[in-house]
């Protein structure tokens, strides 16, 4: 009999528990999706060094907005607030006049705040979109704990940040291994539209994306310029029939 991995592993009772551990594809709904603005404190973002500065700043914002833009129960949280951690960034702060923002004085794990979890569960909702300062840590922990509950978790990887790209790896594959969900931004944004035409769609989106990404938002205004002022040059249409070779 051919050598059968499966056979092998159930015989040593390892290929359920592989499975058991399996995720799922899931689609993020945006009736059942939660944001989380975790430790993303101008404090802490000094210590995100495996990101250029300036594009982790606006991913900050992109991650945040997201609630705002797709009407999302929203809870913010932070780490020791008063001390070199700092405040969220007052344009965060301005998004959400009356999310609940908790203040933790010490808990690492935001998961062992009881304000911080009653908040979360207080939303009702199964899937939970986070990122946070630092991704080892803060992002991981929390991200571990909700797993642990039950909850799926869509880990935005462009939003959390830490001291070196090796770190970042490493926690990321730590989180992956425990089912949270790796996702991009822009997969984030696609998978609540679910559809151009939807409300939010590309009225609202294609601001939002020329804003925080902006091959986008770039693509758009180069479509609209040539729509609405735009004339073929020479060699353009030879192009565009595919005669020029
Ligand atoms: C969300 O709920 C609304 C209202 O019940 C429904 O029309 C819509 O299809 C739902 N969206 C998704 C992505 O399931
Ligand atoms: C919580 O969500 C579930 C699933 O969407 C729903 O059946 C239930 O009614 C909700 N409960 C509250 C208190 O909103
Ligand atoms: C491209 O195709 C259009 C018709 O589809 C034609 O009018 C035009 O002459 C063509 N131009 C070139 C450069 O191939």
């Amino acid at each position: 009999m051919k050598f059968s991995p499966s056979i092998a592993l159930t015989a040593f009772g390892l290929f359920n528990a592989v499975r058991g551990d399996a995720v799922p594809w899931e689609r993020i709904n945006k009736n059942d999706s939660m944001l989380l603005i975790l430790d993303l404190q101008v404090g802490l973002y000094q210590l995100t060094r495996d990101f250029d500065a300036t594009l982790y700043r606006d991913n900050m914002l992109a991650h945040a907005e997201l609630g705002k833009i797709f009407d999302l129960p929203t809870v913010m949280t932070t780490s020791a607030q008063q001390g070199p951690n700092g405040p969220l960034p007052k344009e965060i702060l301005d998004m959400y006049p009356s999310a609940p923002l908790i203040q933790r004085q010490g808990e690492v794990n935001a998961w062992d705040n009881a304000d911080f979890r009653a908040a979360v569960k207080a939303t009702n909702k199964s899937q939970i979109i986070v990122a946070g300062i630092v991704t080892d840590v803060c992002t991981a922990f929390l991200a571990l704990s909700l797993r642990a509950e039950g909850y799926s978790v869509f880990a935005n990887i462009e939003a959390s940040g830490t001291t070196t790209p090796l770190i970042r790896d490493t926690a990321n594959s730590r989180m992956q291994q425990a089912g949270v969900q790796l996702v991009s931004l822009f997969s984030i944004v696609c998978d609540l539209m679910r559809d151009w035409r939807n409300t939010p769609g590309a009225k609202e989106l294609l601001p939002y994306l020329d804003r925080y990404m902006p091959v986008y938002g770039y693509l758009a205004r180069g479509h609209a310029a040539a729509v609405l002022e735009g004339e073929v040059i020479p060699g353009e249409m030879a192009v565009f029939n595919g005669t020029d070779g």
